[in-house]
C-alpha cells in the first residue's frame, strides 16, 4: 500500500478492502462471508439499536522484521466476546470461527498492514449485535458478527512518554454489579461525558474510583490501571472493570522478570506510595501516568516530573512489544503467525 503515510496514521477509521461476517438465526451461525461493503442493512427495531445488545473487541496484527504477520492473543478476545455475550444475553460466537474470521479479515487486507519500521499496526475490530426486531425489552433471536480492520498509527509518535489523568467522582462508567466486566457499547456511552471533560482539561483519561464507596481505584476510561512499588506490580481487583488482555500479559512478564504481583483492592491514598503508575491496553500497551489529579479535592499524586516513564513501565513496555512484533521469542504461545 505504497501511498499510505504510515507514520502519519492516527487511531482512526480508514476504509480497507474487505470485512468478514456471520449471521445467527434458528439457533446456529452461518459460514463466514466476505464483504466489500462498509455498510450493513438493519431492521429499525433491531435490539442493538434500542436495548444495547452490542459487544465488540479490539486486537492487533503486527508485521515483523521478518515480514511475517503476527496476531496477538486472539483466543483471549474470542473468549471475552463470549463472556460479553453471556452478560447481555446474546448468542455466543464460537472461538474457532472467531479466529478464522480474524485471520481471514487480516489476510484479505494484507496491503493495509503497516511495515515493521513504522511502529504502526493493524487494528482488528470484531463486533456482535442483536439484529431481530423487538419492541419489548427482550433479547434478539438473530445476530450479526462482523470483523473489520483498519491500520492505526504508533501510539507514541514522539516517543514513549507520560500523560496526566484525572479523578471525577460524579461520574461512573459501570455499576458494581453491572456490565463493567463486559466489553459492551453501553459502558463506553456512559463514559463519554466524563471523558470529554477530562480531555478538555488536559487529561488523557479519567481514572474511575469504585462506584459504590469511591474508595478504591477501578480503571481508566479505556485501559486498566497498575501501580509499581517495592518490585511489585499491583493492579485492582474489582467487579466492574474489564479484564484487560494486556494487563494479563504484563502480569506474566512482571513475574518473568522477578517481580511480585498483587491483584487486590487499591485504596486511592495508596497512590502516594507508588513509584510508577500506568494504564494498559491494546491501543498503547502501556501509557505511563505522569500524575493523577484528584480534581474534586485538588490533590495530585505525581509519578514523573520530566515526562519520562519509570524504568519498570519501560521494561515491560519494550518486552511486550518485542513479543508482538516477533523480535523476542513467543515463549507463552501468545502469537499467531500467518
Ligand atoms: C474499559 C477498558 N479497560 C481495559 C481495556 C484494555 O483491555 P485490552 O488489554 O484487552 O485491550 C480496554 C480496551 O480494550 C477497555 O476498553
Amino acid at each position: 500500500m505504497e501511498n499510505i503515510n504510515w507514520s502519519d496514521l492516527t487511531f482512526g477509521y480508514m476504509k480497507t478492502d474487505y470485512n468478514v461476517r456471520s449471521y445467527y438465526g434458528s439457533g446456529k451461525w452461518s459460514d463466514l462471508e466476505v464483504s466489500d461493503s462498509e455498510h450493513i442493512n438493519l431492521h429499525i427495531a433491531s435490539t442493538c439499536l434500542h436495548y444495547g445488545q452490542e459487544a465488540f473487541e479490539g486486537l492487533k496484527a503486527f508485521r515483523g522484521k521478518d515480514g511475517k504477520i503476527r496476531i496477538f492473543r486472539m483466543c483471549e478476545n474470542a473468549l471475552r466476546m463470549q463472556s460479553s455475550s453471556r452478560g447481555i444475553m446474546m448468542a455466543e460466537f464460537p472461538v474457532e470461527l472467531f479466529e478464522k474470521a480474524v485471520v481471514e479479515a487480516v489476510k484479505r487486507n494484507e496491503r493495509f498492514i503497516p511495515p515493521y519500521e513504522s511502529g504502526a499496526s493493524l487494528y482488528i475490530r470484531p463486533l456482535l449485535i442483536g439484529t431481530s426486531a423487538q419492541v419489548g425489552v427482550k433479547p434478539a433471536n438473530e445476530y450479526l458478527f462482523v470483523v473489520f480492520v483498519t491500520p492505526v498509527g504508533p501510539y507514541f509518535k514522539e516517543g514513549f512518554k507520560t500523560t496526566p489523568v484525572g479523578i471525577y467522582r460524579e461520574y461512573d462508567r459501570a455499576a458494581p454489579h453491572g456490565t463493567g466486566t463486559y466489553k459492551v457499547g453501553g459502558n463506553y456511552a456512559a463514559s463519554l461525558v466524563a471523558g470529554e471533560i477530562a480531555h478538555a482539561n488536559g487529561y488523557s483519561a479519567v481514572l474511575y474510583l469504585d462506584a459504590k464507596e469511591k474508595k478504591y481505584l477501578d480503571e481508566c476510561g479505556p485501559a486498566n490501571f497498575f501501580g509499581i512499588k517495592n518490585n511489585t506490580y499491583i493492579t485492582p481487583a474489582s467487579s466492574s472493570i474489564l479484564p484487560s488482555i494486556t494487563n494479563k500479559s504484563l502480569i506474566q512478564l512482571a513475574e518473568e522478570i522477578g517481580m511480585n504481583v498483587e491483584r487486590r483492592q487499591i485504596p486511592l491514598e495508596e497512590l502516594a506510595t507508588f513509584e510508577e503508575a500506568g494504564m494498559c491496553g491494546t491501543a498503547a500497551v502501556i501509557s505511563p501516568i505522569q500524575r493523577v489529579d484528584d480534581v474534586d479535592t485538588n490533590h495530585s499524586y505525581i509519578f514523573s516530573t520530566d515526562g519520562k516513564p519509570g524504568p519498570t513501565c519501560e521494561k515491560l513496555y519494550y518486552k511486550l512489544r518485542a513479543i508482538q512484533y516477533g523480535d523476542e521469542p513467543d515463549k507463552y504461545g501468545w502469537v499467531t503467525v500467518l
